[in-house]
């Protein structure tokens, strides 16, 4: 049975699209999985650090991106392939993780964003926006153990068709006031969603991130969102947190090949990831 996991949160820059890499990544090299990354985010992060940027702006050019599923249906066109849009193995790890997959995005994105809205008040579409990645995925999705949705800090029409798709939700947060802040808000607006879109989205957990564990503020923010979890405010806090590490603006260039994770990320940073996974894995399967 596939599992698919948005990664979400409203405020940017907390590691989503990091962490969505690391998990899916490991998911795939260590435990067998079979993985699809899908790149909603116009910011193109993910879909740039796991693959070649000159093959993916080919593939863009020829309309083989997520950009591509969705003006055909504010153009009333049928260009978009998802056999053709996939790109299997990727990764800058050991010339690219077997059985992990990329749905790339597309800086061209952003435009088509802003006319989605018209989909649903056109003549030809009675149907709303939010089910367009469903009907496109239908079918290639269950050729994969998980699929992992990087989400832009947005909660637009472009990510409510992730979520719409979606059995759970990461919100990965920096332990400190600004990042905390819009959690009830993720929490609130997807649980609407859900009662509206008649979908059964679960919220799987606050994923701790770039923590400094010698940080008294951190600390402090983690213990009013464990109050929250014990409260059943939030959803569960992982145990694992991911450190803040410098190595890791170097993890992300996909020119910078390596032989193994551990390399890529650092063995401590590498293991933190490992141990997020496991514990994901053992609340989903
Ligand atoms: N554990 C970490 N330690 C240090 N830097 C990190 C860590 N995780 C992510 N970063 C860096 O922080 C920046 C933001 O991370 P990332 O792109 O994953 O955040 P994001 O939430 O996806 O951002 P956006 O909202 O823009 O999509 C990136 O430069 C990334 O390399
Ligand atoms: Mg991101």
């Amino acid at each position: 049975m596939v599992h698919i996991i948005s990664t979400i949160n409203l405020k940017g820059g907390v590691g989503k699209t990091q962490t969505t890499i690391a998990l899916s990544e490991i998911l795939a090299n260590n435990y067998n999985k079979k993985v699809l990354i899908i790149d909603l985010d116009p910011q193109t992060n993910a879909t740039v650090s796991l693959m070649d940027e000159t093959k993916w702006l080919e593939m863009d050019k020829k309309g083989n991106t997520i950009f591509q599923l969705f003006s055909d249906k504010v153009y009333n066109t049928e260009l978009f392939n998802i056999n053709n849009s996939i790109v299997k193995n990727v990764s800058n790890v050991n010339s690219g993780i077997k059985n992990l997959d990329l749905l790339p995005s597309s800086l061209r994105l952003i435009d088509i964003q802003d006319k989605l809205p018209l989909v649903s008040n056109s003549g030809y579409f009675i149907k709303t926006p939010i089910t367009i990645l469903k009907e496109a995925l239908n079918e290639t999705i269950k050729n994969y153990d998980y699929v992992m949705i990087d989400c832009p800090p947005n909660l637009g029409l472009i990510t409510l068709s992730g979520i719409y798709i979606s059995d759970y939700y990461l919100i990965p947060t920096v332990p400190d006031i600004l990042s905390t802040y819009g959690i009830p808000q993720i929490l609130s607006r997807i649980e609407n969603f859900k009662i509206d879109a008649n979908i059964d989205i679960k919220p799987l957990g606050i994923i701790i991130s770039m923590f400094r564990s010698n940080n008294r503020l951190h600390n402090s923010i983690i213990d009013s969102l464990k109050y929250k979890e014990r409260k059943a405010d939030y959803p569960r806090i992982f145990n694992t947190y991911i450190p803040l590490s410098i190595k890791i603006s170097e993890a992300a260039e996909f020119n910078s090949r390596v032989n193994t994770l551990g390399q890529k990320y650092g063995y401590d940073l590498y293991n933190k990831y490992d141990e997020l996974t496991k514990e994901i894995m053992s609340y989903v399967e």
